[in-house]
């Protein structure tokens, strides 16, 4: 590039976040955040992380903010570095990104983040490429954000490098998610390294993977079918038998706060009542429910009477990453 170190026009891309129903949790052995377990994911409506981005021609001025705050380099550093070697390019990012829902609390943030830079940062430099592609990219930020390059629902297998569609968003349109946010703090413990001390110390950890792959087919197959029952059991299984790794890490690790069980113990009681309420949860104390339009009311209603002070949030099955703006990409 020229020495005469100039910066770029900026581009503005949003991306919402991939919430896991069969959770990836534990790393392959090789690769960068290659899955240990299959995880099968819905793409959610609403939530965004938008990110601003521009390109500079200066290494040292790669940089990235989060709600106006400058984040540590070294987390993104291999994602950029594996990002320029993919593009052939010598480039580096400027980033101010923004998340609409709490950031770094549990409601994946990263998969957001990461499925919006690599979508962002590939059309600042003039490439438009196929999701499959994408997903490889942003999976180096973050093994979840592999499935946010979709929209709908998706599957990322274990030991693979690039997560792939399950069905569309339009698939099941009236599949509804409601978000107990009870504490919107961000962790103590980030997922990254609750992941991995699961899965050093867990003695769980080999029977949680080899029960992984059974609960995502048994998801996937309830995804086709649009079976919330099916698809509900398989999610509370998947999401209970993950935490007991975390409980049985030493040490242990504890996101659960008094509200998030009220809230779990709440959707118990929606399903005897005969409403379909079957919650999930991930790294974070929030508990996220699945449901349907007709009844996301009643579930609300249900979880508001325990988690009274906290916020609840009603979403959709969202769409794949998309430009919003800016003022041009780089020149082609
Ligand atoms: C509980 O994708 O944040 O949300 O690959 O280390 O960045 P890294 O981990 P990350 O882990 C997600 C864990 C989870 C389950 C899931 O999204 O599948």
């Amino acid at each position: 590039m020229g020495a005469e170190h100039k910066t770029h026009q900026t581009l503005r891309c949003a991306a919402s976040p991939s919430l896991a129903l069969v959770k990836y949790w534990g790393k392959w052995n090789e690769g960068v955040n290659v899955p240990a377990t299959t995880s099968i994911a819905v793409t959610l409506s609403h939530l965004e992380s938008v990110a601003e981005i521009r390109i500079t021609d200066r290494a040292d001025q790669e940089c990235v903010t989060v709600g106006g705050v400058p984040q540590d380099g070294a987390r993104y550093a291999p994602f950029f570095a594996n990002l320029r070697a993919e593009a052939r390019r010598d480039a580096w990012f400027m980033v101010d990104s923004i998340n609409s829902f709490p950031t770094g609390a549990g409601l994946a943030s990263s998969s957001s983040a990461f499925a919006a830079l690599a979508f962002g940062c590939t059309r600042s430099l003039g490439m438009t490429l196929p999701p499959e592609k994408l997903s490889r990219i942003a999976r180096v930020g973050s093994g979840s954000a592999a499935r946010a390059v979709y929209g709908g629902f998706t599957r990322f297998s274990a030991g693979a490098e690039l997560a792939e569609p399950v069905a569309a968003q339009s698939h099941w349109a009236d599949l509804r998610v409601v978000i107990a946010v009870v504490d919107c703090g961000p962790k103590t413990v980030s997922s990254r390294s609750a992941m991995n001390r699961s899965a050093d110390t867990s003695v769980y950890y080999s029977r949680w993977i080899e029960c992984s792959e059974d609960l995502a087919a048994r998801a996937e197959r309830a995804i086709l079918d649009r079976d919330i029952e099916v698809l509900g059991v398989a999610m509370r299984q998947s999401y209970l038998r993950m935490f007991a790794t975390m409980f049985t890490a030493e040490p242990p690790v504890f996101y659960w706060l008094p509200e998030t069980v009220a809230v779990i113990r709440a959707c118990e009681q929606l399903r005897q009542q005969g409403v379909p309420a079957w919650e999930t949860m991930d790294a974070g104390p929030q508990v996220k429910i699945l449901t349907t339009a007709d009844y996301a009311y009643r579930v609300c209603e249900g979880i508001g009477r325990v988690a009274d002070h906290g916020e609840i949030l009603v979403v959709g099955v969202g769409a794949a990453p998309r430009e919003i703006g800016g003022t041009g990409g780089a020149p082609r």
